[in-house]
């Protein structure tokens, strides 16, 4: 007779416990969650971001900003992907939303999946890839010299799960606003699991893109109320910006750093310490001690400013992800199944 287990309630508390985080794990956020069913996922992710950034390589910010507006608003759950319906304002319609690109980046990315792998992978990760891709494409220009298809600036965790819930007032209740200082920012940043260290790496992805002029215009014109300038801005600066921008423009765009906006690396930090940045929440990071040694600790620190934000980045990311059964696996981003 083979030997039986003794039954213990020890054992089989182990036992259930044991059985709980096999189930968990496997469901869990983790690195090529989609390795058995649909091993392809981040082949067709990279090569769709490829194709899009050869056409225009300043796809990489709008990819990069889409995933943090996801992050901020209800957790990663792809719920700024989603259309307004008759009855919901969804977030993207929410005014700092607006702003928002690249959407069908991931629509193409998507409907590739889902004809080899139907209802498989969530667009909530389908973006998470999109945007270590663009900024790995961005980066990868400086670091080697050269472009490579192959360059990952970080690994991004997968298993996430689409939410339905998408509204604009939750938008713009979790949304950091340009014009805040070091104090909101934190408890902000605080309020989605991510500390001051966070704060200062994850703004350093304000080295690639576009603002429009509306978004900082007030520095230059109309600081405090009284048609002045914002003294943190250098003056020399702020005078050239107001050559680009009138005070009311709302259509023109300015690069985030001058002649480098598809350019991913830590020259923003040197921006930031001669006040040439043009928010005020750039600005903001001189004003605590942790984001200020920071900035200036990595300023020419590219290797470890790289790392930094991959690690941020795979932080921000699992900000309230819906896992497991939750949610749903949407079949078109834009709208529930
Ligand atoms: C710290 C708080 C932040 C504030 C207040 C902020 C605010 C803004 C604003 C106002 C714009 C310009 C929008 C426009 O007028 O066109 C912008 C652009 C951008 N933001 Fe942020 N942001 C913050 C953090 C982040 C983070 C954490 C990321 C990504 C990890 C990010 C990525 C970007 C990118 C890439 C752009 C350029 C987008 C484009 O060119 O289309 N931002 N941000």
């Amino acid at each position: 007779m083979g030997k039986r287990l003794p039954s213990s309630p020890f054992l089989s508390l182990a036992l259930a416990f044991f059985f709980l985080f096999l189930a968990k794990s496997s469901d869990a956020l983790q690195v090529g969650f989609y390795n058995k069913t649909c091993p392809d996922v981040e082949r067709i992710v990279r090569k769709t971001v490829i194709a899009f950034y050869k056409n225009d390589a300043t796809i990489t910010a709008p990819l990069l900003r889409l995933h943090f507006h996801d992050c901020f608003v209800e957790g990663c759950d792809g719920s700024v992907l989603l259309n307004s319906t008759a009855t919901n304002r969804a977030e993207k319609d929410a005014k700092p939303n607006l702003s928002l690109d690249g959407f069908y980046v991931i629509d193409t990315a998507k409907a590739e999946l889902e004809a080899k792998c139907p209802g498989v992978v969530s667009c909530a990760d389908i973006l998470a890839l999109a945007a270590r891709d663009a900024v790995s494409l961005a980066t990868n220009l400086v670091s080697s010299g050269r472009w490579s298809k192959d360059y990952n600036m970080y690994q991004v965790e997968t298993g996430r799960r689409d939410g339905n819930v998408s509204s604009e007032s939750n938008a713009l209740n979790n949304l950091p606003s340009s014009f805040w200082g070091i104090y909101k920012l934190k408890r902000n940043f605080a309020s989605k699991g991510l500390s001051l260290k966070d704060l200062a790496v994850l703004s350093a992805a304000h080295a690639i893109g576009n603002s429009h002029c509306k978004s900082f215009a007030k520095r230059m014109y109309n600081y405090t109320g009284k048609g002045d300038m914002d003294p943190l801005m250098e003056k020399s600066y702020a005078n050239k910006l107001k050559k680009q921008c009138t005070a009311t423009d709302t259509i023109r765009v300015v690069e985030m750093v001058p002649g480098s906006s598809t350019t991913f690396d830590p020259t923003y930090f040197k921006l930031v310490i001669d006040k040439k940045a043009l928010f005020h929440s750039d600005e903001a990071l001189l004003r605590s001690q942790v984001t200020r040694d920071y900035v200036f600790s990595h300023v020419n620190n590219n290797t470890g400013f790289f790392h930094d934000f991959g690690v941020s980045m795979v932080k921000m990311g699992r900000n309230q992800v819906l896992e497991g059964q939750m949610g749903e696996i949407r079949k078109i981003c834009a709208v529930r199944n």
